[in-house]
């Protein structure tokens, strides 16, 4: 979904330039997940609204209509860029999504859950990009193969589906054996974070996790609570619920012997967190989580140790980021 890049989201704050930014038209770094049954079109506008992307997860709208509703009322909500995210399971009906998608112009597409060389051409051949979710090299080199223009490095500890290998070593790992351009998925709640997987060699962060503690996420009062009361030693990561291994606070999934279908009533309370419930701890707007995501990391990225010294010795702003080599 196109847009303009308005200027003056974020607090009006400066924009955050990378790769990921100007692909999306974007002024911060910072994608809205798309979560299955959380994120719907509030969520997903009110964080393209603060300068981020938002993304709907299309696997909400289990019919063509539905999705097509869906996408026209984000637009309606924001004229910013809005991302859209497919899974290529055959649980769901992703052709006709990825049409209804292309359709009404949504250019940045996330793939879940399957080989992404099913979708990169049709979405190449309308300008837009894949952004591959992936969780290993293996499933890497699978979506490079295909085609993809970036990952989307998801570490231990994300909410929903994640792998074993944290985000600090999967990124960088990933960057150096692809030479793609890689967003870090897990763990990102706060602006330190976010400079964390920036400095990582990062273009960007999925923010999950804290978005379920937002006004707009579809999540019940019980669950937002459950995500603001949980310690990170709450999370447990199984495969008992989908399938697939992913993390779960701990106490809403006991009972829970083997998976569930998509359309299951259970998943209302099946509460699927990571452990960044450690830096969730308050209910707000999307729009302000992440302009203080945003502040936090100016905030953070100036007062960062030898930044002084960086500068001097490279002869130029530390921020461009030369400094570092
Ligand atoms: C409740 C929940 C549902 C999710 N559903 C999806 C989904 O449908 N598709 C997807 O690609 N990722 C999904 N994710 C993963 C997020 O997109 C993202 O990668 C992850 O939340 C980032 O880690 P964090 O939770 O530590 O911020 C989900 C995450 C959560 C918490």
């Amino acid at each position: 979904m196109g847009g303009q890049n308005l200027a003056g989201p974020g607090g009006g704050l400066p924009p955050i330039p990378t790769w990921l930014t100007e692909r999306a038209g974007v002024d911060y770094p910072v994608i809205g997940a798309p979560m299955f049954k959380i994120t719907y079109e509030e969520l997903a506008a009110a964080v393209s609204e603060a300068g981020g992307l938002g993304c709907l997860a299309t696997t909400n709208y289990p019919t063509q209509e539905s999705l097509d509703e869906a996408l026209e009322r984000v637009r309606r909500l924001t004229r910013r860029p809005v991302g859209a995210n497919l899974h290529l399971s055959e649980k769901f009906p992703w052709r006709e999504s990825l049409r209804a998608c292309l359709r009404q112009e949504v250019k940045i597409i996330i793939t879940s859950l399957g080989n992404p060389a099913r979708v990169v051409e049709e979405v190449h051949a309308k300008g837009g990009t894949v952004l591959a979710c992936v969780i290993n090299l293996r499933q890497a080199r699978t979506a490079a193969q295909a085609g993809v223009d970036g990952l989307i490095a998801v570490g231990s500890g994300a909410g929903g589906h994640g792998g074993h290998i944290s985000t600090m070593v999967l990124v960088p790992y990933l960057a150096r054996e692809t030479g793609l351009p890689v967003i870090a998925a897990g763990g990102v709640a706060t602006g330190s974070q976010l400079a964390a997987a920036l400095a990582l060699g990062a273009c960007g962060a999925v923010v999950g996790t804290r978005l379920i503690a937002s006004t707009e996420a579809v999540a019940s009062p019980a669950y937002k609570r459950a995500v603001l009361e949980a310690s990170p030693e709450d999370i447990v990561c199984t495969d008992r619920v989908t399938g697939n291994p992913a993390n779960w606070i701990a106490s809403s999934i006991q009972g829970v012997e083997r998976p569930l279908a998509a359309d299951s009533p259970a998943w209302k309370d099946l509460w699927s967190a990571g452990q960044s419930v450690a830096q969730t701890r308050e209910i707000k707007g999307a729009k302000n989580i992440v302009e203080e995501i945003v502040e936090e990391y100016y905030r953070v990225v100036a007062r960062l140790p030898g930044l002084d010294r960086a500068r001097e010795g490279a002869g130029q702003p530390a921020s461009t980021g030369e400094a570092r080599g």
